[in-house]
C-alpha cells in the first residue's frame, strides 16, 4: 500500500464480507446441473459484463462484474480469475467492491473498466457511481496492483468527476489502451436520444483530458451505448458496443479509419458481433501471440416483451456466465469473423465422425454415440443440388420430442433461424438472421453445446448466435432433418467435451 491509495480499511473489509459470503455459498450450495460446464460462471451467484481482460506477467485475468450476496444483479463488485490458457479458469478472491463515497450506492458499486499494465503495475479503470444534486452520476475510478491479486483504490479519485457537455449521467465503462505513449480511454455515452463513445487522453492514467466524441449514433444506432472497445485489426480499426434501445441488435460493431490527430474515428462498415439473444457486453484484449480476442457474458438485459426474468427460477445457485473466447479478424470483404480459440480443442474428449449421408423428407436421421453435454458439433450441409425448402438440426430434445431445440436453415431465402420456442417450457423466442458471406457450395455449422446455452458460429465465422436454453440435463436426443427434398450432409464430427472449467457449485 502506498500514499497513493486510500479507503482500504472500508475497502479491504468489503472484500472481507463479500469473500466469506460467497466461500458460505460454495461449502453449502448443492451442485445444479444446468450450470455452464466449459463456459466461465463465478464461484457462486451473478455475473454480468466482464471487465479488465488482460494477458499480465504470463497469465490471462479475467474480471467480471459480480453481485456476491446472491444470483440477481446488486451493487457491483469485481470478481476475478486467471488461466494460462483462457479455457481453464482458477478464481481469485474478489478484486474490487464498493466502499468509497464514489462507488458505495447501492444502484453502482464498481461498474464495468479495463485493465492495462502500467509499467508493472496492473491498473484497472472502471466506473462509480454518486449521487450529485439528487441525481446519479457516473464517474471514472482506478485501482492499481503490484501483484494482480490484490488492489488499492486510488487516493486522488474519482480520476473523472463528471461528464463533458457531449455526454450525460449515463457515462461509464471505460476502455483503455496506449498509443505512441499516451494513454486513451474510450467511454459510453449518450444524449438526447443519441448513442456516443467519449474519448480522453491522458500521460498517467491519473490526470484524463477531454478529447470529444470518438464516433456517435446517426440517430439508428440507440440511445446509450454501453461498453464500448475501441482497437485496430489489420489495417482498420473497430468500435464495438452494445447499443440500449437498438432493438433486437445487442452489440454491434463498426469497421473504419481512426485519426488520432482529431479523435475521429470514421467508420464505413458495420455488423453485429452476436445476432442470438444472450451475447453483451464484449471486451477485447491481446493475447501472448498479438490475437484480439472478446469475451462476452451470455445474457443481456431485458428488452424483449416476452422477457421474464434472466434464467429460469430452478436456477437458484448461479446467473450468468461468459462466452467461449473468440478471436476477432478481418475477413476479405471488410467485415469482422469470430472464430472459437483454438485452445478449445484440448477440451475434446471422445470423437465421432461420420461418412457422407441422405437425409430424406420425413425420415429424420437420429445422432446418436455421443449425446452428453458438453459437446461440439462440425456439420457441413450441400447446398448444391438439392430442392429442400428446408433443413436443420434439433437438439436437446426430449425422448418424447416435446422439447427441443431447432436450428434452421432456408437454403432460397438464405435465412438462419435458431428457435427456442420447445426448448424449455420457459425460454422464449425465434430469431432469424439472413446469411450475406455465405459459400454457395456448403453451409457449414460449427456449435458448442453447453447444460444451458448454445453457440452457434456460420458463415465463414461472420455470424454468431448465442443463446441460454435450459432443458433437462436429460434432454439428449439430436437429429438431422430435411423438408421439401432430401439433403446431404457432407461431413459431420461431434466432439465430447471434458467438463468443469471454473469450477464453483
Ligand atoms: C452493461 C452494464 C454496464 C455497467 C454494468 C453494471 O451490461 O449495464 O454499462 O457498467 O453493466 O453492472
Amino acid at each position: 500500500m502506498s500514499r497513493e491509495t486510500v479507503g482500504l480499511n472500508a475497502h479491504h473489509a468489503a472484500l472481507a464480507r463479500a469473500e466469506r459470503f460467497v466461500e458460505l455459498a460454495v461449502r453449502e450450495g448443492k451442485h445444479d446441473p444446468l450450470r455452464p460446464q466449459i463456459h466461465f460462471t463465478a464461484p457462486a451467484y451473478w455475473i454480468n459484463d466482464p471487465n479488465g481482460l488482460i494477458h499480465f506477467r504470463d497469465e490471462y485475468h479475467l474480471f467480471y462484474q459480480f453481485y456476491p450476496y446472491g444470483n440477481r444483479w446488486g451493487s457491483m463488485h469485481w470478481g476475478h480469475a486467471k488461466s494460462k490458457d483462457m479455457v481453464h479458469w482458477e478464481h481469485l478472491p474478489i478484486a474490487l467492491a464498493p466502499s468509497e463515497e464514489y462507488d458505495l450506492h447501492e444502484r453502482g458499486g464498481c461498474f464495468s473498466g479495463s485493465a492495462v499494465d502500467d509499467n508493472g503495475v496492473l491498473s484497472l479503470l472502471y466506473t462509480g457511481t454518486v449521487i450529485r444534486d439528487g441525481v446519479l452520476c457516473q464517474t471514472q475510478c482506478l485501482a492499481t496492483s503490484r501483484d494482480g491479486i490484490t488492489f488499492d483504490k486510488y487516493a486522488g479519485n474519482p480520476v473523472i468527476a463528471a461528464p463533458p457537455e457531449d455526454g450525460s449521467a449515463d457515462f461509464r465503462d471505460p476502455k483503455v489502451w496506449k498509443h505512441e505513449g499516451i494513454w486513451y480511454m474510450v467511454l459510453g455515452s449518450g444524449k438526447d436520444g443519441i448513442g456516443k463513445a467519449l474519448l480522453y487522453r491522458s500521460p498517467d492514467l491519473r490526470k484524463w483530458d477531454y478529447a470529444g466524441v470518438l464516433a456517435e449514433s446517426d440517430g439508428t444506432l440507440g440511445y446509450m451505448w454501453e461498453c464500448p472497445d475501441f482497437f485496430p485489426v489489420g489495417e482498420k480499426y473497430v468500435l464495438m458496443f452494445s447499443p440500449m434501445g437498438m432493438g433486437e441488435h445487442k452489440t454491434v460493431y463498426l469497421v473504419g479509419e481512426m485519426d488520432y490527430a482529431t479523435g475521429k474515428f470514421a467508420w464505413d462498415k458495420m455488423g453485429d458481433t452476436d445476432i442470438g439473444y444472450d451475447y453483451y457486453a464484449p471486451q477485447s484484449f491481446l493475447d501472448a501471440s498479438g490475437r484480439r480476442i472478446i469475451i462476452a457474458w451470455l445474457n443481456a438485459w431485458d428488452w424483449m416483451p416476452w422477457f421474464k426474468d434472466f434464467s429460469p427460477p430452478a436456477v437458484t445457485e448461479w446467473c450468468g456466465s461468459m462466452s467461449i473466447p473468440r478471436v476477432v479478424e478481418l475477413d476479405a470483404r471488410g467485415y469482422l469473423s469470430f472464430k472459437p480459440i483454438e485452445e478449445m480443442r484440448t477440451l475434446r474428449k471422445h470423437h465421432y465422425q461420420s461418412e457422407p449421408f441422405h437425409v430424406k423428407p420425413g425420415e429424420p436421421k437420429a445422432l446418436t454415440g455421443i449425446a452428453e453435454t458438453p459437446l461440439e458439433i462440425a456439420i457441413s450441409f450441400r447446398l448444391r443440388d438439392t430442392l429442400a425448402t428446408g433443413f436443420g438440426l434439433a437438439l436437446r430434445g426430449s425422448e418424447d420430442g416435446a422439447r427441443q431445440t431447432l436450428i434452421e436453415y432456408d437454403p432460397v431465402s438464405r435465412e438462419l433461424r435458431f428457435d427456442r420456442s420447445r426448448s424449455d417450457g420457459w425460454s422464449e423466442g425465434v430469431r432469424s438472421v439472413r446469411l450475406t458471406h455465405a459459400d454457395d457450395e456448403q453451409l457449414t455449422l460449427h456449435i458448442f453445446i453447453d447444460t444451458s446455452n448454445i453457440e452457434l458460429l456460420t458463415d465463414n465465422y461472420t455470424t454468431a448466435m448465442t443463446f441460454n436454453v435450459y432443458p433437462d440435463p436429460t434432454d439428449r436426443s439430436m437429429y438431422v432433418y430435411a423438408s421439401g427434398d432430401s439433403i446431404v450432409v457432407d461431413s459431420l464430427d461431434i466432439w465430447q467435451l471434458t467438463r468443469e472449467v471454473s469450477g464453483g457449485i
